[in-house]
């Protein structure tokens, strides 16, 4: 037997947003250097590990669900470590191993531990690490990433804002930043690797702060890395988003004309009861100026629909904010209490039939508005990064355009990473559909 097949092997199912995605890497990297390997199905793992999300209720049913299964199915595999990661771990701590007799749980800040309490469950005894920590931030960890051409690299964890729905800042605790200088030496390795795309993340992003330099300011630096590489990032709050950091984005080609910009509500007294900090005429200032600095950006969103208390009135003022906008694109969502926010207090008043009504029509604006600002791209050649074969065919391939736009166009000699132009002939709300022009890789 090779050291190789001696390994213990680990799956690992991530659930929510892009830092989880970004976490499992660094799971991934930890445990991979004490002696895991991943492996891709969960038939022949001995450690299942899942990496969890508190956003909305739905989000932890789906695991709750999830768990049950997989405890059902591997039944008649007693010595299977079973753990929880991420931010359902840290709210719901030893509930889930009276829940579901899970051996580890480990919330966002202690991933280090890992390999210890693995030892200790593969040894019979449940373990659980939730301490969140204010410096944390796994600078040193190299994150184990599949190859591919994009790289997800988290540059700051946690969240200070306090949005009155949200769990995340009592799951993932409290801002801090990565260094400016380990976060560049990252991106070099990433394009000594092969990648051409690296989307740096946090959950407010343009609250960086390495000992002064800002976001804009590391912004500047990762595009510095290479002209060729694709840099994105997520996610901006409103507040912070400052002039700077617009001319940035101007005044580099590589960093991409994108940017998502979660607005909640188009209604003052909402955005203030949820404590988002800015008004209705602040974000569209803003927005005002973003697309005059920056021709042709990309802008994106997320809304919550049914907020407490949130009138009839105060609904459609979402919808004019929208029609006002027209953003590129936008995630939408019911509001769904979570204990221990602010908000939970407020109680959950909107009826069930009303949210799904106000969030269904904020779905079909959307999608009417993303119809119409895709057809303004038709008849224009863009420049699109392959990710390879579109979803529905292999005679086709798929990629994306600066803006964030996915294009389909008929399959060619190219690889994952090229970058081609591509003439655009028709647009749904959700693709763009063209022909190659040229290749200029
Ligand atoms: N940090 C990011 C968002 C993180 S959560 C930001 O501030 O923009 C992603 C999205 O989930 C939020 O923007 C919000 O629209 C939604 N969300 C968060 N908590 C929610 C809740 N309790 N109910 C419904 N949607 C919620
Ligand atoms: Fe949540 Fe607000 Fe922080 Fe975003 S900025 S993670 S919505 S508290
Ligand atoms: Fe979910 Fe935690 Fe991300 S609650 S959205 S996984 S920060």
């Amino acid at each position: 037997m090779s050291i190789e097949e001696n390994r213990l092997k680990v799956y690992v199912e991530t659930y929510g947003c892009q830092m989880n995605l970004a976490d499992t890497e660094i799971v991934l990297g930890i445990m991979n250097k004490s002696g895991y390997s991943p492996t891709q199905t969960i038939d022949d793992a001995d450690v299942v590990l899942l990496n969890t999300c508190s956003v909305r209720d739905h989000a932890e049913e789906k695991i709750h669900q999830r768990l049950g299964v997989i405890k059902k199915q591997m039944s008649e595999k007693p010595e299977l470590v079973v753990g929880v990661l991420g931010c359902m771990a840290e709210r719901l701590r030893s509930n889930l191993i009276e829940r579901h007799n899970v051996d580890i749980v480990v919330g966002p800040d202690e991933y280090r531990k890992i390999p210890q309490l693995l030892e200790g469950a593969l040894s019979g005894s449940q373990g659980i690490g939730v301490r969140l920590s204010r410096t944390e931030t796994y600078d040193d960890i190299t994150p184990f990433r599949a190859e591919g051409v994009s790289a997800w690299l988290s540059v700051m964890r946690g969240c200070d804002k306090f949005c009155t729905f949200c769990i995340v800042p009592f799951t993932r605790g409290r801002e801090r930043s990565r260094t400016l200088s380990s976060v560049v030496s990252e991106v070099e390795q990433l394009v000594a690797q092969g990648f051409r795309e690296v989307t740096l993340l946090g959950q407010n992003v343009n609250s960086y702060n390495d000992g002064g330099s800002d976001f804009a300011d590391l912004l500047a630096a990762v595009a510095g890395v290479d002209p060729n590489l694709r840099v994105r990032f997520t996610t901006s709050h409103p507040q912070d988003l400052s002039d700077k950091l617009i001319d940035t984005i101007a005044n580099h080609r590589n960093l991409c004309k994108f940017i998502h910009l979660p607005v909640q509500s188009g209604s003052d007294r909402i955005l203030e009861a949820m404590n988002r900090t800015y008004t209705r005429e602040h974000y569209l200032a803003l927005v005002g100026r973003i697309r005059a600095r920056i021709p042709g950006v990309a802008l994106s969103t997320d809304i919550i629909a049914g907020f407490p208390t949130e009138t009839e009135e105060e609904y459609r003022e979402t919808l004019s904010l929208m029609e006002e906008v027209r953003y590129d694109g936008a995630y939408m969502f019911k509001y769904s209490p979570r204990e221990g926010t602010p908000a939970f207090r407020l109680g959950d008043d909107i009826p069930e039939g009303v949210k799904t009504r106000r969030l269904n029509e904020i779905i079909t604006l959307q999608q009417k508005i993303s119809h119409e600002v895709n057809q303004s791209v038709v008849g224009k050649t863009v420049e699109v990064m392959v990710d390879g074969a579109s979803r529905k065919s292999d005679l086709q391939l798929s990629g994306r355009t600066g803006t964030n736009k996915t294009v389909v166009f008929p399959a060619g000699p190219f690889k994952p990473g090229d970058v081609v132009s591509v003439k655009i002939g028709r647009a749904s709300s959700a693709t763009l559909f063209g022909e190659i022009v040229e290749d200029f890789d």
